[in-house]
């Protein structure tokens, strides 16, 4: 496959059935339903990101952004179960640095499931450090680890 196939840009409205289906493929308890991505798509006004393989969407990243605040959240991100594996988290983490730094933020921020260990694997690698821990966090009882990782 060529690697022109791959491209990121912002999700725009016709994105959002193609996102929903993604979103419920890659979270079940936690999944947003259709409004709440609407919303999301347009609270995060500019930052919200989609990554397209041959013109299908193979992964997402919400960031959210507060006024005067240091950090960026990244508030979801995922990747479609047949794309894993192809450094597209990653990219899209990038993409988050670069909306970051043109933001003057100095660090992203997030929270993941203390069970989630390959998202906890991926943020370790990208040089995330773990800053606190939020218990009983998820629907399903389990904790939250929080992490943040500084922009140079
Ligand atoms: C976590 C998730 C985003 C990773 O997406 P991905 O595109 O497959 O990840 P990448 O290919 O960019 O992997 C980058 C690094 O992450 C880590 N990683 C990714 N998947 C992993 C797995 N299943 N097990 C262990 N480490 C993993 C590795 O360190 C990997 O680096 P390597 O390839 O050099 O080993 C994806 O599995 C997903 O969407 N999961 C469901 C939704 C979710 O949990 N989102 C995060 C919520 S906080």
């Amino acid at each position: 496959m060529s690697a022109n196939s791959v491209h990121i840009r912002p999700a725009v409205a016709a994105d959002l059935n193609e996102l929903f289906h993604l979103e419920q493929l890659c979270f079940d308890a936690e999944s947003f339903n259709r409004r709440q991505l609407r919303y999301l798509a347009h609270r995060a006004n500019g930052l919200f990101w989609i990554l397209t393989d041959e013109g299908r969407i193979a992964a997402f990243i919400i960031l959210l952004e507060r006024k005067n605040t240091e950090g960026l959240r990244v508030y979801s991100l995922a990747v479609s179960p047949a794309f894993r594996g192809r450094s597209y988290a990653q990219q899209m983490i990038q993409q988050a640095l670069v909306l970051a730094q043109e933001r003057a933020k100095r660090f992203l921020y997030l929270e993941v499931s203390e069970h989630n260990g390959a998202a906890i694997q991926l943020y370790r690698k990208l040089g995330f450090m773990e800053t606190g821990r939020r218990k009983a966090y998820y629907k399903d009882g389990s904790a939250a680890l929080l992490m943040r990782l500084f922009i140079d």
